[in-house]
């Protein structure tokens, strides 16, 4: 491995592996070969401490680096055409045997014209001066013993036009002190260090954190009074309804709390240090800009403030400080706790800022900029992943997920698109389907709950752990059910009980739980009850399954009167008989149908598919389509509905 690569891969690791240095977001570092030709430099989407020799990086040639900033052409386009041509001339220039199409730094052009080795951070120590309105007096005076005194870049939109403004005022410095600088303060941005090794950038890293950190407030650790959790819980639904009417997104809500949040918010005026605006691109393109102050929980209001937001042009909030509660985020997982480091950077430089003399913010222009420009908006659909499908980011919670149907249905929501809780009685079971899922679908966000559904208590419990992970609910699926297979005249009354318990009673306390949810939520809902064709036309041997698939579907209609008002549809559907994975279909009710019919057991599946009007064996995704299908904002006018997927046996009238 090159010299170069090493070193690169050793400072970023070191650097991205301290808070103090790289929290949530950005930061970038290279390194140029000694023969002067290349450089290596981070490249966007992997995290400094995750950069290998694998990934992580890209090799540059300089020349052709350096030549984009010195062609003129480039600089006469508009912003949109000029960033997206840079970017494909930084592509060109990468000359390595990655075959990855990882872009390279974005501020790649800006560390060409530097020093051998470059780091680039935006540590909270140096955002509460670069966010100062009188930062750059108070950094000259900070470092005005060093040989080389830093040098003060204002504010510039990213991208080129900062690669260009960095690349004069370079050049200004040298005619001026006869060297290059190696510490540059980038306002509203961050710092650039730049030496001839890279142990040299790091130990100067050191030195400015260390300089900067000295007389700036911290955060002290105190008691934190925790609120309520059903306190919480109610303010993530408010939150996630606001959200959702304000941009049509199902996101999930999540809460922090901590010693960091607490003391933001025992600060004098914090509803005014957060309405000073963005801070830096790296606030507006992760978080969309500071956190929202809320000091009374009402969704009318914040609706007016997301929308009122985006009327001005700018993102909605994704972040919300509630009075007395703390943080919470409307954000994926994977990238909820960066919004919160970030929005706990912003409280630290904010209380700073303005004991430094008053908080400076991103203008309105500046971030109408920054809002339009592709490459960070490139950057975060890397760390968002990219999701589609019919029931995108809904949360959805699946009964008997352990097996069979419910096993098909979770996998098929999760194919759409939801996020999905899998619930069972046997967890093992239920963990086994997140594994399923996960290997065909790495991205997408599923829970494992382990729940009786027959005992309202562990019913109640579950959705207190689907609140306290996903912060609401859309969709309800009941599948967990029994067929204890017995002659009437034969069948023992605790398996007739036992039926009751889970096909009736469990699908009742789900549906009565997850509806308090939707209903106090205000987004509507969808729940479909797995029924059965036994539930429309009786079967043999089959008692207590045909009282109770028929009982599931009555009660569908049932709730579909009381919650049409409040938006949530609830259906049935009725599946013909499907073999693949189900418990149901073991050896011995095998061997009951087989008798039944008069049969051998290996004839029984063949003699089911004869059965149906188009002579073919239904699977699971069948059903889990029928699900999805009402489940979705095709079915919106849908409700009390029993849909049967039987391959055409049972025809509903
Ligand atoms: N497979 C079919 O042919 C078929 C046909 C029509 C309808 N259905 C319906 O589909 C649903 C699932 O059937 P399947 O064949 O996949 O069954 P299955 O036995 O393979 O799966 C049922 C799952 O429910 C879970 N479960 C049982 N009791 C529970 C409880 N008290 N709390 C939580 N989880 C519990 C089990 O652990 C199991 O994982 C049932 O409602 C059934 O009536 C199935
Ligand atoms: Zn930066």
């Amino acid at each position: 491995m090159n010299k170069a690569l090493v070193e690169l891969i050793r400072i970023s690791n070191h650097t991205g592996k301290d808070p103090a240095l790289v929290q949530g977001g950005g930061g970038n570092t290279s390194v140029k070969t000694a023969d002067g030709k290349y450089m290596y430099i981070k490249a966007s989407g992997t995290a400094l401490k995750d950069m290998d020799d694998k990934r992580g990086w890209r090799r540059m040639r300089l020349d052709m680096v350096l030549d984009v900033i010195r062609d003129e052409t480039i600089a006469g386009l508009d912003a949109q055409r000029r960033e997206t041509e840079v970017m494909n001339r930084l592509l060109l220039a990468c000359d390595d045997e990655l075959n990855d199409s990882a872009r390279p730094s974005v501020e790649a052009h800006l560390h060409a014209f530097l020093d051998t080795a470059v780091i680039h951070l935006h540590p909270n120590v140096v955002g509460a001066y670069v966010n100062a309105q009188n930062g750059k007096t108070l950094l000259e005076r900070l470092f005005h013993q060093e040989k080389k005194p830093p040098l003060w870049v204002p504010y510039t939109d990213p991208g080129f036009m900062l690669a260009r403004t960095i690349s004069r005022r370079v050049q200004a410095y040298q005619a001026e002190y006869g060297c290059k600088p190696a510490i540059l303060f980038l306002e509203k941005h961050g710092l650039f260090v730049t030496a001839p090794t890279s142990n040299a950038a790091l130990r100067l890293v050191r030195k400015v954190i260390k300089a900067c950190g000295n007389r700036l407030k911290n955060p002290l650790p105190h008691r934190i009074r925790e609120a309520d959790q059903a306190v919480i819980h109610q303010t993530k639904l408010t939150i996630r309804k606001a959200v959702f009417q304000a941009t049509g997104q199902y996101l999930p809500i999540h809460h922090f709390q901590d010693h960091e949040i607490a003391w933001f918010m025992k600060q004098k005026d914090v509803a005014g240090m957060l309405a000073a605006g963005a801070l830096s691109p790296d606030e507006l393109v992760y978080a969309n800009g500071p956190a929202l102050w809320i000091d009374k929980v009402d969704s009318d209001r914040i609706i007016k403030r997301l929308i009122n937001q985006r009327e001005k042009g700018d993102k909605p909030a994704l972040a919300f400080l509630v009075k007395n509660q703390g943080l919470f985020v409307a954000a994926k997982e994977n990238v909820a706790q960066t919004i919160r480091d970030i929005a706990a950077g912003s409280f630290f430089i904010r209380v700073n800022a303005r004991f430094l003399g008053g908080i400076a913010t991103l203008s309105k222009r500046q971030r109408t900029f920054i809002n339009e420009w592709e490459m960070e908006s490139f950057r975060r659909a890397l760390v968002e992943g990219v999701s589609g499908g019919d029931l995108k980011d809904r949360v959805a919670v699946v009964t008997g997920a352990g097996s069979g149907l419910g096993r098909s249905i979770a996998l098929g929501l999760a194919r759409a698109g939801a996020m999905v809780v899998l619930l069972d009685i046997d967890s093992i079971a239920a963990a086994e389907t997140a594994q399923t899922i996960a290997r065909e679908i790495p991205k997408a966000s599923t829970i494992v709950c382990h729940c009786d559904v027959t005992s309202e208590e562990s019913v109640t419990s579950a959705f207190e752990g689907i609140l306290e992970t996903f912060g609401g609910l859309d969709i309800l699926v009941n599948a967990a059910g029994v067929a204890p297979p017995y002659p009437l005249i034969d069948l023992p009354v605790n398996k007739w009980r036992q039926a009751l318990e889970v096909n009736l009673t469990g699908y009742f306390l789900m549906a009565k739980y997850a509806a308090r949810i939707m209903i106090d939520q205000g987004m509507g809902g969808a729940i479909v009850n797995l029924s059965s064709k036994s539930g429309l036309e009786a079967s043999k041997n089959n008692t207590p399954y045909n009282a109770t698939k028929a009982g599931e579907i009555h009660m569908a209609r049932g709730w579909a009167l009381e919650l049409g008002s409040h938006g949530i549809r609830v259906n049935s559907v009725c599946p013909g008989n499907v073999f693949e994975g189900s418990k149901i279909w073991n050896p011995q009710y095998i061997r009951v149908c087989a008798k039944k019919y008069g049969i051998k057991p290996e004839e029984v599946i063949p003699y089911y598919v004869s059965k149906t009007a188009l002579n073919k064996e239904i699977k699971g995704q069948d059903i889990a389509d029928a699900v999805i299908f009402l489940c979705s904002d095709r079915a919106q006018r849908i409700t009390g509905q029993t849909l049967v997927s039987d391959a055409g046996q049972v025809m509903v009238r």
